[in-house]
């Protein structure tokens, strides 16, 4: 993984990805490893973030890095109409590794190819999350023991749901049976399905979400993502299709757990957030670990 972007989930193996948990759980036991003095990371975030960033920044502290960078363009050279490849060709001037989040799909494997140090993507528009589908992947390791032959429900927008997209096609290499749950207009796009359909798994849809929960081992819901309709009737109509509550919990599997990518609006009510099934909070400080493990690799530090 040495010197290698991560762009989209696919582009790192099987075995890439257990290496990367593996390490995380040593980082989760033994946080504060300052092996990355002297190095110097840049954090573009040009569309909004909590968690992505932040987590990418105390990782980087924890292994003794400087963040330089900015979140929101508008106080950049961006606003003088300096040009997206040459921003990156600047920016990978002054830093080791790249982590950028935008808008726009395919802008963090474009500036991958502008840019002479790694780049890691923190989010392309609708597209790919593919440090969160990591993070995502050492927490249903962390709560089911394993990773293989699990029920996972995937609830809410499916369509536009970058970290779905990027999980589904991360879980394909174990056996995973998919519980798809949506309105009509935010299935999961065809491209994804795909990737299910080669590997010769089973997926079932539905509209309703009780219909997906019993049979769970993992209920991953998703916020309904306003930013990317185009209409905003549109979105008023669908916005709240899904709303998890503690009464919806009663017949669930024993080892059931609810993960949410966050930020969440109201599809988690917040009467579930004390019940066992609650791991949404816990799956967010794994982000931490986790990409204390990714960047690690990518600087060839461990
Ligand atoms: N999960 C996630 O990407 O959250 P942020 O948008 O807060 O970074």
């Amino acid at each position: 993984m040495k010197n290698r972007s991560l762009i989209s989930i696919s582009d790192y193996s099987k075995e890439e990805y257990l290496q990367i948990l593996e390490l995380a759980k040593e980082f989760e036991e033994n946080p504060v490893q300052k092996i990355a003095d002297g190095r110097v990371i840049a954090s573009l975030f040009f569309e909004p973030s909590t968690r992505t960033m932040l987590s990418f920044e105390s990782a980087a502290n924890r292994l003794g890095a400087r963040v330089i960078g900015f979140s929101g363009a508008s106080n950049t050279s961006v606003a003088k109409g300096e040009s997206f490849a040459d921003t990156i060709k600047t920016v990978a001037n002054y830093s080791d590794l790249i982590i950028m989040r935008h808008p726009v799909e395919g802008s963090s494997r474009y500036a991958s190819e502008v840019s002479h140090v790694p780049v890691i993507n923190a989010g392309d528009g609708a597209n790919q999350h593919p440090t969160q589908c990591l993070l995502d992947l050492y927490t249903i390791m962390q709560t089911q023991g394993t990773l293989d032959n699990l029920h996972i429900t995937l609830v809410g927008d499916l369509k536009f749901g970058r970290t779905v997209h990027s999980l589904v096609q991360a879980m394909c290499h174990f056996n995973t049976t998919f519980h798809l749950v949506s309105p009509d207009e935010l299935k999961l796009p065809s491209a994804v399905k795909l990737h299910i359909k080669e590997k010769n798994l089973n997926y079932y849809q539905y509209t309703q979400m009780p219909d997906a929960l019993q049979q769970a081992d993992i209920v991953y819901m998703t916020r309904i993502q306003r930013e990317r309709f185009q209409d905003p009737l549109e979105y008023e109509r669908v916005k709240n299709s899904y709303v998890l509550n503690k009464a919806l919990l009663v017949d669930v599997k024993p080892n059931m757990k609810v993960l949410h990518p966050l930020p969440r609006v109201n599809e988690i009510s917040t009467d579930v957030d004390d019940t066992p099934q609650a791991y949404y909070f816990k799956q967010a400080l794994n982000g931490v670990f986790v990409r204390q493990a990714i960047i690690s690799k990518i600087l060839g530090l461990k």
